[in-house]
C-alpha cells in the first residue's frame, strides 16, 4: 500500500472495517508519523456501512475507520468519503456514492477482509451478486459480527460497494487472519467460483493478492 501511495499520491483506497485490518491500520499510522508515507492526498472510502448507524455511533464502520486510521494518520475528512448509515433516503445514498466514486476516477486500491460465508464487504451469498453500490440485507452470519455484539440498534440491512465496483479495481488486495478463518479460506482455495461464495469472484481478478496469516493458514496447502 505504501508503495502504490508513493506511486500515485493522490490514490483511491477502499477500505474495510472488522478486526482483520487493524494490525494494517496501525502499521500504516506508524509509517505515516514516521514521514514513510505520506496520506495528504490520498482518496479514501469506506466498503460498507450499518443502515440505520449514524457516523457518530460508536459501532458503525464510518466511528471505526475514524478512530483507527483517518485520526491517528490525520488524513483530512475532505479527503473521506463514508457511506451514510442514517441517509433519509438509501438508494440516493448509493447513487451519490456511486457519483462520488466516478468523480474521484474510481478505485485504485480495494482493500478487503472475508467473511465467515465468504461475502466480501456486505456482498452476502445469493442467488445473484450485485454490481454496484446497494442496500444489502445482512446474514446471520454478519448480524452475528463482534463489531454489533454490544450495539443498542440492531441493523438489518447494510450499505455496500458492489462486486462490479470491486472487481473493476485495478488491484485488490485479501487480508484474512484468524484461525476462526481457516474454513473460509480453505473454501475460497478450492477454486471454484459460486454466488454462494462471492469471494470466489476473485479468482476472476488478474491482479489480486490474498495475504493470510499464519492462524488463518495453518495446515492448509495455499496455491497461487
Ligand atoms: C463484516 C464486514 C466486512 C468485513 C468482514 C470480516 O461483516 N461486512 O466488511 O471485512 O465481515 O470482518 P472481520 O475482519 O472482523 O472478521
Amino acid at each position: 500500500m505504501c508503495d502504490r501511495l508513493r506511486d500515485k499520491p493522490q490514490s483511491v483506497l477502499a477500505l474495510p472495517t472488522g478486526a482483520t485490518p487493524l494490525g494494517l491500520y496501525s502499521e500504516l499510522t506508524a509509517r505515516s508519523r514516521a514521514g514513510a508515507v505520506s496520506f495528504e492526498a490520498v482518496r479514501i472510502f469506506n466498503l460498507d456501512e450499518y443502515c440505520g448507524l449514524p457516523q457518530s455511533d460508536p459501532h458503525s464502520y464510518a466511528a471505526f475507520l475514524h478512530q483507527h486510521l483517518i485520526a491517528p494518520a490525520e488524513i483530512a475528512v475532505s479527503q473521506v468519503h463514508l457511506l451514510r448509515g442514517d441517509a433519509a433516503d438509501m438508494e440516493a445514498e448509493c447513487r451519490a456514492y456511486d457519483a462520488a466514486l466516478a468523480d474521484c476516477g474510481g478505485i485504485d486500491l480495494c482493500v478487503l477482509g472475508l467473511g465467515m460465508n465468504g461475502h466480501i464487504g456486505m456482498n452476502e451469498p445469493g442467488a445473484t451478486l450485485q454490481v454496484g453500490p446497494h442496500v444489502a440485507r445482512l446474514s446471520e452470519v454478519s448480524l452475528r459480527h463482534p463489531m454489533l455484539a454490544n450495539s443498542p440498534t440492531r441493523p438489518i440491512y447494510g450499505l455496500t460497494l458492489g462486486m462490479g465496483d470491486i472487481m473493476s479495481s485495478p488491484e485488490i488486495l485479501l487480508l484474512v487472519s484468524g484461525a476462526n478463518k481457516r474454513k473460509p479460506l480453505q473454501q475460497l482455495m478450492q477454486p471454484a467460483i459460486t454466488t454462494q461464495f462471492p469471494a470466489s469472484f476473485l479468482w476472476l481478478h488478474s491482479n489480486c493478492h490474498l495475504l493470510c496469516d499464519r492462524d488463518a493458514a495453518h495446515g492448509l496447502k495455499l496455491t497461487p
